[in-house]
């Protein structure tokens, strides 16, 4: 659509901003707490709430605490909240066992979750990072990610987690046929009413660095995860790889990180037109909030434009670690 604009001063773009009615009555976006999924981290033990030092106000959970914690989400409208285990080191293999183990710490939470709070959507993270000796999201043999037997690993887990409970599966893995490999197996296993959020334009970010502390995958990775997640200076395959998942038999997609590949977002939801969001990693947020703890910015507004900018863009959600305190906000607490 090309704007119309009449020359000054018959157009004068002040008059619809004059006053606080005028600039409602003119506003083309709204945020909403349905926009919001949250991430939390999950840690063995009961009772435990432990800060994730690059992450103010972001905790890791003991599994009763995280229950406490969606029902909290779900008093304040937050649709849908998205488990990251932080594994034990011992639990730690370069066959990843335990990924797709039915009681590790990530099934046991969405168990947990679904029994108590029943409404709020428990979102789960497919990838084989937190449980790889390597810290990658793949096997890796000879230094090598191997795709096509990392997606039969990244399968059993999926069937896993659907198993426990999980209401939307986000294979963060980057691995190619994924998505149609968990489909039909999904499928066979009688679980046809699973959603899938991929993460299908997933970039090789630096912006990740505070989530590897938060599930102690830092200290394991070695290299980097160039060879199956995206480069940084690519547009158009983001868009073949959105395609491809689509076609595969994905429900929702997902662009990760947020704020800095909005241009990303906005071509997917144009393109596409399909449920479309973003992930505001942990890197964007630590950098927001140590700028506000120094003072630098104000970060309410800063939190409320960031998520806003999402929107604009055309996603349909955010998953952010801000998702209470904006929820908060939003309910005029
Ligand atoms: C693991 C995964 C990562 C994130 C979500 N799932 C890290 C990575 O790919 O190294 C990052 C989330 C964040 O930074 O907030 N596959």
């Amino acid at each position: 659509m090309r704007p119309t604009v009449a020359a000054f001063p018959a157009a004068r773009f002040r008059r619809v901003r004059k006053s606080d009615a005028m600039r409602r009555l003119t506003c083309e976006i709204t945020l909403t707490t349905n926009d919001l999924i949250w991430p939390i981290f999950l840690r063995e033990g009961t009772g435990v709430v432990e800060p994730v030092p690059s992450m103010p106000d972001v905790n890791r959970l003991s599994v009763d605490k995280a229950v406490e914690a969606a029902r909290a989400a779900a008093d304040l409208g937050i649709p849908a909240i998205c488990l990251f285990p932080y594994t034990e080191p011992s639990l730690k293999t370069e066959a990843c066992e335990e990924a797709w183990n039915p009681d590790n710490l990530s099934n046991r939470a969405t168990r947990a979750i679904k029994a108590a709070v029943p409404d709020i959507a428990v979102m789960t993270d497919i990838a084989l990072d937190p449980y790889n000796a390597n810290g990658h999201d793949g096997i890796v043999r000879n230094g090598e990610v191997i795709n096509d037997e990392s997606v039969e690993a990244l399968v059993k887990m999926a069937l896993a987690q659907a198993e426990a409970g999980a209401d939307i599966l986000g294979p963060s893995d980057m691995m190619d046929g994924r998505i149609g490999a968990m489909r039909t197996a999904l499928e066979a296993a009688g679980h046809p009413n699973v959603a899938i959020l991929s993460y299908a334009a997933k970039y090789a970010s630096a912006f990740y660095g505070p989530f590897r502390d938060a599930v102690g995958a830092s200290g394991a990775l070695k290299g980097d995860k160039a060879t199956y997640q995206m480069n940084a200076a690519n547009s158009n395959e983001a868009l073949r790889l959105i395609e491809r998942d689509l076609l595969e038999g994905a429900d929702m997609v997902m662009v990760k990180p947020g704020l800095p590949y909005l241009d990303i977002c906005h071509r997917v939801k144009s393109t596409f037109g399909v449920p479309t969001y973003a992930y505001q990693v942990s890197g964007e947020y630590a950098m927001q909030m140590a700028a506000a703890q120094n003072g630098w910015v104000d970060g309410d507004k800063v939190m409320l434009e960031s998520l806003l900018a999402f929107k604009r863009a055309g996603c349909d959600g955010i998953l952010t670690y801000y998702a209470p305190r904006v929820a908060r906000m939003l309910a005029g607490g």
